[in-house]
């Protein structure tokens, strides 16, 4: 695809020659003649690269770099300078340019250093989008994390539309990330769109932009996140979030891949795919009428539920050595280790918020234990409280090699639940079952047993 370059000056003749010139080398080139025209033209459709006469009357090369920078702060920007007009153009480079030429231009100068800012630019994004890539991986070996795996391999390559489904923090997000990246559209970043922080009146037009002047306050053309999506992929999060009237836009999109800015009748056409993500549980909402059966059904071709982490509690070693590596990288502490009756103890707990609540609760423990091994009694309630009493699952006999083991888990279990029968009343269970009070403490200390109190 050509790349495309927008020149801004107020004269006409070097408008005139660069068109010619950069035209010849097989760029597609916009003109502007003045810096107000220039941002238009940029929010009407991003280049790749701009080129920005420095003198020009009413706003200035200066300040329309400026603005440019604000909303896109990584456009490649080459300042063209008269005489001097030097020492602006230093500072117009400490403003974010990339570099200036000076004028008279000469035309080898401007294309070499087209060359480079646009070489500049591609590595800029080869580099991000590496990043991007490393930071998204689904940690898990259990077989629900197996299956979910093997599901996104076969979806990931395809166009379909996805719809993702699971429980608050269990990783939908980076479910619909990972998809991304082993789509054919990872060469481009996924556009991301949270449903449910947008107000309802502002999501047509964040989804599907608008025209200039389509409601008050609409100063401007914006390119809605659809536009933005163009051969990419758009992750529509909290999709049970959206407003009727723009759950029935998305569904023609779906259908017939074309839409219309809010306030405008050009129809634009996209080639978009669509990751959905939700924590509600739609035919629910269907029922209600809060959410379109139709659009549904086409979301739904491929369902992929994310399982919550209750259901694979033997994958929480393996998450909780990658979370606390995690932290000890980003707060330069050592590193520390949970022990056996530690990492038990997790695997018992029923963990509501899921993986993200994992990894708070990793990230707090490893700034707040001053030993480098996090033992039960590190472990603050509710976390330590697994025990049965939330469906979690109950220890098994075969969760044990030693008697030792075996019997301090019993003894915990046994108290824990003494504990909740007598409100956390010490002397009280302590008589109860037949042990004096101050060994009791020191149990439910070692055990690190909440008495609710
Ligand atoms: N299997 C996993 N391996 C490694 N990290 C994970 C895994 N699952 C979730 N995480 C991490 O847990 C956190 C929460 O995940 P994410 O934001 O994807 O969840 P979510 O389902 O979108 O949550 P919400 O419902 O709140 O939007 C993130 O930091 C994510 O990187
Ligand atoms: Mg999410």
């Amino acid at each position: 695809m050509a790349r495309s370059i927008l020149v801004v000056d107020d004269e006409a003749s070097i408008i005139q020659s660069l068109d010619g010139v950069l035209s010849d080398e097989g760029f597609d080139v916009q003109n502007a003649g003045n810096g107000m025209e220039a941002l238009e033209k940029i929010e009407d459709e991003i280049p790749d690269l701009v080129l920005l006469d420095i003198w020009m009357p009413d706003l200035d090369g200066i300040e329309t770099l400026v603005k440019i920078k604000e909303s896109h702060p990584h456009l490649q920007v080459v300042m063209m300078s008269g005489h001097g007009t030097i020492e602006t153009a230093v500072k117009a480079t400490k403003l974010g340019a990339y570099d200036f030429i000076e004028k008279p231009l000469s035309l080898e100068k401007v294309l070499l250093t087209i060359q480079n800012a646009l070489e500049h630019k591609r590595l800029e994004e080869e580099i991000s989008l590496l990043k991007e890539k490393g930071k998204h991986r689904i940690t898990g070996t259990s077989e629900a994390i197996r299956d979910l795996k093997a599901q996104i391999r076969i979806v990931a390559p395809t166009n379909a539309w996805v719809l993702i489904s699971g429980e608050n923090g269990t990783g939908k997000e980076l479910v619909a990330h990972t998809i991304h990246q082993l789509s054919r559209r990872s060469h481009k970043p996924m556009v991301e769109v949270n449903c449910a922080a947008i107000p309802e009146e502002l999501i047509e037009s964040e989804l599907f932009g608008h025209e200039k002047g389509a409601f008050t306050g609409a100063g401007a053309m914006k390119r809605g996140k659809f536009d933005l999506a163009h051969e990419a992929t758009l992750f529509l999060d909290e999709i049970g979030d959206m407003s009727l009237k723009a759950q029935s836009k998305t569904l023609r999109i779906l259908q017939e891949q074309k839409f219309e800015r809010v306030g405008g009748s050009k129809t634009i056409h996209v080639d978009v795919r669509v990751i959905a993500a939700t924590n509600k549980d739609l035919e629910a909402e269907i029922e209600k009428g809060t959410f379109r059966e139709d659009l549904y059904f086409r979301l739904n071709v491929i369902p992929i539920r994310v399982p919550p982490l209750r259901e694979r509690a033997e994958d929480i070693p393996e998450l909780l050595e990658e979370f606390t590596e995690e932290v000890s990288l980003n707060t330069s502490l050592p590193s520390k280790g949970f022990s056996e009756d530690a990492i038990r103890l997790l695997k018992r707990y029923h963990w509501p918020g899921n993986v993200r609540e994992l990894k708070n609760l990793v990230e707090r423990l490893v700034i707040m234990t001053s030993s480098d091994e996090i033992r039960p009694a590190d472990i603050p309630p509710p976390f330590n409280q697994g025990e049965g009493s939330h469906g979690g699952p109950e220890a098994s006999l075969e969760d044990f090699d030693t008697y030792r083991e075996a019997r301090a888990e019993f003894e915990r279990v046994f108290i824990a639940r003494k504990l909740r029968e007598f409100n956390g009343n010490v002397s009280q269970t302590a008589e109860a079952i037949g042990i004096e009070r101050s060994n009791l403490h020191k149990k439910i200390k070692a055990y690190g047993l909440d008495t609710g109190r």
